[in-house]
């Protein structure tokens, strides 16, 4: 579907904020009746967990909210990213300046802060839940759905 627009969504390690805005994101795309319209996909700046399921307690959190990211597989963030994806949204600063280095040399979708489209606007990172406790992963989930919202009405800007 050459007109689709696809979204990338970027973290460390892909085990836990990435892929959980990949199946929050898809969520809200089927409850809108765009999923036809717009391709998602999520990965790391990191190599440590290619392969990988998600953090169980990123599941756990998802599943608790009637999302299912069990499929989902880590990999890597790739150069070519920037040229497939109209959207490059990276979960912190770090992810952004790792990120934003490839895009200085070759170009393609300007990356971002996925939080740019929070409509309060206050918050600019979602924090790294890894080494924290479970409310971390219930703080991921608050940011990126509400940041979804915005996403979203972006999009369909996009696709009027
Ligand atoms: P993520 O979380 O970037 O949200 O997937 C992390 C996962 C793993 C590590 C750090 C953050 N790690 O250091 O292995």
């Amino acid at each position: 579907m050459s007109n689709q627009i696809r979204v990338l969504f970027v973290c460390l390690g892909n085990i836990c904020r990435s892929p959980t805005a990949e199946g929050v994101f898809r969520q809200r795309l089927e409850q809108s009746g765009l999923s036809d319209h717009v391709g998602v996909d999520s990965c790391g700046t990191g190599n440590w967990h290619i392969g990988k399921a998600p953090d169980e307690r990123a599941r756990q959190a998802a599943a608790s909210r009637g999302i299912d990211i069990g499929h989902l597989r880590a990999r890597q963030f790739r150069p070519e990213d920037l040229e497939d994806f109209h959207y490059v949204l990276t979960m912190d600063r770090q992810n952004l300046a790792d990120v934003r280095d490839i895009w200085l040399q070759q170009g393609g979708t300007e990356p971002r802060l996925f939080l740019d489209f929070l409509e309060a606007g206050h918050e600019d990172e979602v924090p790294d839940p890894y080494y924290g406790g479970n409310d971390g992963f219930e703080r991921v989930l608050d940011l990126i759905t509400e940041a979804s919202d915005g996403l979203l009405a972006d999009i369909r800007a996009r696709l009027d």
